[in-house]
Order: C-alpha cells, then structure tokens, then sequence
C-alpha cells in the first residue's frame, strides 16, 4: 500500500515559464496556496525590447523567437523575488511548466559551465556564450510548412506520422525546427551538443546539468514513439543526422531529474535534498493543475494561446489535434487542440473597438444578443494553427437572419461591423470553433465537466458565452495559472514516488483534499438553456462550411511548397 504522507512543514514549489511571462505557485503540505509571484518579460525584463515576450519576424515570412537568456534572467529575478518571503530551504521538492514545442541549442562545452556555475553570480552573467543559436524558435513560429512536408512524406505520410508520434507535423513542432535549423544553419546545428525543450531547459539549469525531456513534453516534438516512449529512429533520421545523440534521454514526467544544484543550495539557501522533479509542458502540467482524471472531463485554457484538452485511453491517429502520454498517469493519453489565436487576438480587437478597456468589451457582450443577428466572423492576428490559415479578419452576415432560421440562409461577406457585434462574433467565433472541432476530433460532446482555466477565464462574460455555446455548466478553479499550480502539485507527486520507489496513482494525493483546498472547483456559470445551444449547433454547422471553404483556399497545407 503506497504511503501518500507529505512531510508536514514542507512546501512544493512549481514554475511555469510561459510565453508573455515566467509564474510561481508553492503549495503546502495541505495542498494550499501559500505564495505566488511573476514576472513579466515586456515590463520586468524590458532591455530584451520583446513584445508580448517574443521576437517577429518584420518580414512576416512567420518566424516567431525569444531570447533565450531572457528565461535565464527572469528565472534570476523570480528566485530573488520568492526568497525575499520563504524560506526556500523549506522546498521538498521543485517542478515547472515550459510553453511547449520551444526549443533551446547548447553550444559544444557548455555542459562544463552548467556544472560549474558560481554562486557569488547571477545565472544571466554565466549563460552568455552557452547557447550555439541565441533566439529559441517557439510555439508561435509558423516557418517551417517545407520542413514538414519532407518529414511526413519520408515517413510515409500525415497520418503515419501521427500514429507514430500523436501528431501529424506542424510547424511549431521541435522536430521540422531542428530540421530547419539544419538545413539552413549548418553550423549552428554542428556546433549544437544539447537541444532541450523549455521545460527540461529550465530544469537544466536546476539540477546543473543536462536534463531528460520527459515523455509527455517530448510528445510534442514530432519525434517521440508516444507508444514505446523512446525516440523513433525512422522519424529522428528523417529530421536531421546526428539527432538522437543531440536529444539525450528521456524520462517520465514523474522521475527525479536530480537533486538541487549547489549553485542554488549557496545562492537562495535551498535544502541541498530539495529534489527537482521532471519539468513538463504548459498544458500538461495544467492537466495536472485541474486534477483531471476521469474521461469525459474537458478544460479549456484561455491564454496567449487557447487549448482545449481532456483525457483519454486510447491513441487514435488523426490529422487534426494532438496526443500526449498523461503527465501523472502512466496508461492513458492527453488530447489536446491548439488555437494560436487566443489571447493577444482577443485584445487587438479590445484595442480596435472597445477603447482598450476590457470593461468597455465586457459591455458590449453584455449588450449584443446570442447569435449576433446572425453575425459570424474568423479573426487571425497571426497565422492560425487550427484550421491553418494566414493572417486576416473574415467577416460573413447571414440574410434574413431571424434565430429561427439559421439553416437555409445565404451570408455575405461585409468589411466591418459595428463595435460591439465585433466583440461578439470574436469571442462567439472562438468559442465556436472549439465545439466544432472538439466534436469533428471525437471528444466527448457535452463535456462531463468543463473547467476554464488561463489570464481570461477571470471574465465571467467570456465563460457565459461558452455555458451558452456549449449548454453546460462551466467551472473555474481559485486560481487561473493552473499550470505552475499543476507544476507544484506534480512536484509533489513526484516526490510521493520517488518516496515510494516507483509510480503511485496521483489521486491517492488527492483523498480528502479535493474539496478543502487551493485545487477545489467552483461553478462559475450556469448553463445556457438547451434550445440556444441547439440553435449555436446549427450556427456552428454554417461557420464549418465557410471555415471549410476558406481552407482550400488559403489553407497552408493546401498550397503548393
Ligand atoms: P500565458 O499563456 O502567458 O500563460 P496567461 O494564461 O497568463 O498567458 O494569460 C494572459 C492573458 O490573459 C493576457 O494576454 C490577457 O489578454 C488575458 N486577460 C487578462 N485579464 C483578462 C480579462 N479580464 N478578460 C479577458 N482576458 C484577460
Ligand atoms: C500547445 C501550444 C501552446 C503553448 C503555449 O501545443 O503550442 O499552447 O504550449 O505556451
């Protein structure tokens, strides 16, 4: 019988080194909130002259980096910040969350500076020359369709690839930007000894050494065999030579990467047992932070990007979606869409036409009726993933729209709305979209429980339109960085099994706390009623058409390479 007792008096820490910023949540022994920080790149860090913490590419030919000694310095400044109010030697164990897919280029030797890193100094002041490429491509960057091609076409095709590894190739993949990297940078590529992701970067820095790729971050690569949990020969030779050895081991997400680097034993006065469990991705760890479990639950996660996951036991290969190993559960599968634009898309449209105030956008969707007079829209600040269209602002009115009509009428395309139908048909687009492709990939439909999570789940106006669209309750957890919340609790659970010698269930972590603590669920708006989600089901029937029809013809992969 597993022994499920955390050390009272101990704390959990988890990180989450996000897109637009890096966040801490500690836990305690009772699985409550006892301290929080951030910090922001554009405003905390701004010599690194980002905007919402990336680089674009003025040419919009779709490469999207960061500078990856921005991380290091945030993580120098979020450490100063948390020993200012903990006692960190109080830390038992430390895991994180990194935005997934971003990757980072060791320079040959460096391996000998993480080893020796030198307590009287920052982090950023030792990092300098440790990376062969300075900028990380990230989750955002969209420059490698070529890339792509060539990998499913060596591998035989989308869907093989998918069988293979969860997902067909997308460009925010690590896997074609490596490739990329070595086909267009040769020498970048030679003189690169360690590729980490965001994730097992961070815990690189950690434990001083390199670290694994856990199994669950490393699913979105491109690279991983999701069922033998080992790197897949065929699609590593087919993405670059030499790879494998560049990529080093991989772990499950709930190992021990090691134990705490000297470095910050000396600096922050860490305990030197503090373990540091496997880092994971954002929105697996928020998997975690949401203590989903049970098959039929859906989150969505309302961030700089938007996803939607939930949990299932079989891999079945599509060409839409994803597929990752569950980070605290060794037999079933996350499944997850992806929408890139989410958040910064939302505040464009706050910014063009609700004066930039969040209070003027929640007005106008309180004023705009449901279905928005047969209003429909398709808003891409940048490239989208899901479906994959360029940039642009498509915007359709059907005629002779009454509420009862929706389904033989014909639309038209118009340049513009009015200010507040826009904020409607944004968020009603959005929301849309992700009942229409969480149905068309097989997910469960209505959901068992829909949880929000992310920077705008706070907006009870956004999570009413979902209640609507969707029909069902919504619920909303204390706190919406969900997925440092999950990187504490899976430093926790890794703990309890390296403890226990091997694997333990987490939910035996769980008994008793669910409904008492910081990870309690609390129902945030009630359900729309039924006959209006039906007639959404007949609306979102008309946006696929067009969705589909726009798609042939601007779909990325629809166009000739
Ligand atoms: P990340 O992906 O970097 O972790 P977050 O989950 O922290 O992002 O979300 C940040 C986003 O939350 C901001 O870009 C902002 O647009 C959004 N946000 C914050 N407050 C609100 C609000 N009241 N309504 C809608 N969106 C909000
Ligand atoms: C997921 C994805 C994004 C990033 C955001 O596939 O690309 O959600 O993880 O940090």
């Amino acid at each position: 019988m597993a022994d499920y007792s955390l050390p009272q008096g101990s704390l959990f820490l988890g990180f989450d080194s996000s897109t637009q910023s890096l966040k801490a949540t500690v836990l305690d022994a009772n699985l409550n909130i006892v301290s929080a920080e951030f910090v922001h790149f554009d405003s905390d860090l701004p010599h690194y002259k980002t905007k919402d913490g990336v680089y674009r590419d003025p040419s919009d030919n779709g490469r999207i980096v960061s500078p990856t000694l921005m991380w290091v310095e945030a993580f120098d400044l979020m450490l100063h910040k948390l020993s200012k109010n903990l006692d960190l030697g109080k830390i038992t164990a430390v895991s994180g969350s990194g935005q997934q897919h971003g990757s980072v280029y060791w320079k040959g030797g460096s391996r000998s500076i993480l080893l020796s890193l030198d307590p009287k100094k920052p982090l950023v002041d030792q990092l300098g020359e440790a990376f062969s490429k300075s900028e990380s491509p990230i989750w955002m960057d969209c420059s490698t369709t070529k890339q792509c091609k060539e990998i499913e076409d060596a591998v035989g095709g989308p869907l093989e690839l998918s069988r293979i590894t969860g997902s067909r190739a997308y460009e925010r993949f690590t896997g074609p930007q490596v490739r990329k990297i070595y086909e267009m940078e040769p020498e970048v590529y030679q003189n690169t000894e360690r590729i980490s992701l965001v994730s097992s970067f961070m815990a690189s820095l950690l434990i001083g050494d390199y670290a694994c790729i856990d199994h669950t971050d490393g699913a979105g690569m491109n690279l991983l065999d999701i069922q033998q949990r080992e790197w897949s020969k065929k699609v590593v030779d087919a993405t670059a030579p030499g790879l494998e050895q560049k990529l080093g081991k991989l772990s499950p997400a709930y190992a021990v990467a090691g134990s705490i680097a000297n470095y910050f034993v000396e600096r922050f006065h860490f305990n030197k047992n503090c373990l540091v469990i496997q880092w994971s991705g954002d929105n697996p760890n928020s998997l975690a932070g949401l203590t989903l479990n049970t098959p039929g639950d859906l989150a969505i996660s309302l961030g700089t990007s938007d996803t939607v996951f939930g949990i299932t036991v079989e891999h079945q290969p599509r060409l839409e979606g994803h597929v990752f190993p569950n980070p605290v559960d060794i037999k079933s599968y996350m499944v997850m869409l992806c929408y890139k634009n989410g958040s910064l898309t939302r505040e464009d449209i706050r910014d063009i036409y609700a004066e930039k105030s969040w209070d003027v956008f929640d007005k106008y969707l309180r004023q705009t009726p449901p279905l928005n007079g047969g209003k429909f829209g398709f808003y891409y600040k940048d490239h989208e993933i899901l479906p994959p269209l360029p940039v642009g602002y498509h915007r359709y009115i059907l005629e002779n729209f009454t509420d009862d009509s929706l389904d033989g009428s014909m639309e038209h395309e118009v340049l513009e709305f009015d200010a507040p139908s826009e904020v409607r048909a944004l968020i009603e687009g959005q929301i849309l979209s992700i009942r229409a492709h969480i149905e068309r990939f097989g997910m469960p439909f209505p959901p068992r429980r829909l949880i929000a999570t992310g920077g705008a789940s706070v907006n009870e106006h956004i999570l009413g339109v979902v209640a609507s669209i969707f029909g069902c309750d919504v619920y909303t957890v204390q706190r919406p960085d969900s997925a440092s919340m999950g990187a504490a609790l899976r430093a926790a659970h890794g703990w309890l099994c390296n403890q226990n010698g091997s694997f333990v269930p987490i939910e035996g972590m769980y008994r008793d706390k669910l409904e008492k603590t910081s990870l309690s669920c609390k129902l945030s708006v009630k359900a729309g009623d039924s006959a209006l989600a039906s007639k959404y089901a007949v609306m979102m029937k008309r946006r696929m058409e067009k969705e589909d029809q726009l798609v042939k013809k601007w779909g990325r992969w629809t166009q000739k390479l």
